[in-house]
């Protein structure tokens, strides 16, 4: 049974140990799996990836837009597509809502122009469940500024960037409930990966007794 799961949240909010513990509770159900992220989860789009990150000169927010975007085609054409025509369930470490958030709140494009770049690139497939994991940004910037040699250009952004960001994700969540499950990202990892485990199997129950997935 198909199914996409999408996961979002500000700098530090410790998206990827949830992924990875998703993953492993699906797994062991049974289920098959394909964990993935963005940018990146194709070899151009980790080339992407790492110029998005790290470019040594400024990159303008239209071609940071592009550049996720262009990331995004090859990742939903050649790996979520398939994954989820073939039955499986997709986990992936951000998506357009990352896009939407840090390209259109943070760095004011417009939202209805990221939407039909979204569209023009791969037809906007959106996720059946959008969790955000989310932190004040204090406590993100601070997690992340423990590694300082791992920072991003995103990191090194002001904190009225990072709460821009922070606000669009908690509109976007409350605007489409049926969409997105909110989890308090300060509370220790293990007992987030409880509640996320508890509405991961809410929605593959609902699924199940919907039958096959109608959307791709
Ligand atoms: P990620 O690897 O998730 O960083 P972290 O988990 O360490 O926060 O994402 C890399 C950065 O890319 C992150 O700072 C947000 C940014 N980003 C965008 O600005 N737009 C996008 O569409 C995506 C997918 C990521």
């Amino acid at each position: 049974m198909s199914f996409f799961i999408t996961v979002e949240g500000p700098e530090g909010s410790g998206k990827t140990t949830q992924v990875r513990e998703l993953a492993a509770r699906l797994r062991s159900s049974s289920h098959h799996v394909i964990a993935t992220h963005e940018p990146g989860g194709t070899p151009l789009g980790e080339q992407i990836r790492e110029l998005l990150l790290h470019a040594p000169w400024p990159l303008c927010p239209e071609t940071e837009a592009l550049l996720v975007t262009a990331a995004r085609a090859e990742h939903v054409t050649h790996v979520i597509r398939p994954a989820l025509e073939h039955g499986h369930i997709v986990i992936c470490d951000r998506y357009i809502d990352s896009t939407l958030a840090y390209q259109g709140a943070g760095r004011g494009l417009d939202l209805d122009q990221l939407w039909a770049l979204q569209r023009f690139a791969f037809d906007g497939l959106l996720p059946d469940l959008t969790i955000l994991i989310d932190v004040p940004v204090e406590v993100g910037l601070a997690r992340r500024y423990q590694d300082a040699e791992q920072l991003s250009r995103f990191d090194q952004e002001t904190l009225a960037f990072h709460e821009r960001v922070r606000a669009w994700y908690l509109r976007a969540a409350h605007a489409e409930p049926a969409r997105w499950r909110v989890f308090d990202g300060t509370l220790p990892p293990e007992i987030v990966a409880e509640q996320i485990w508890a509405t991961v199997q809410t929605f593959l129950h609902k699924r199940e007794q919907m039958g096959a997935r109608g959307r791709i």
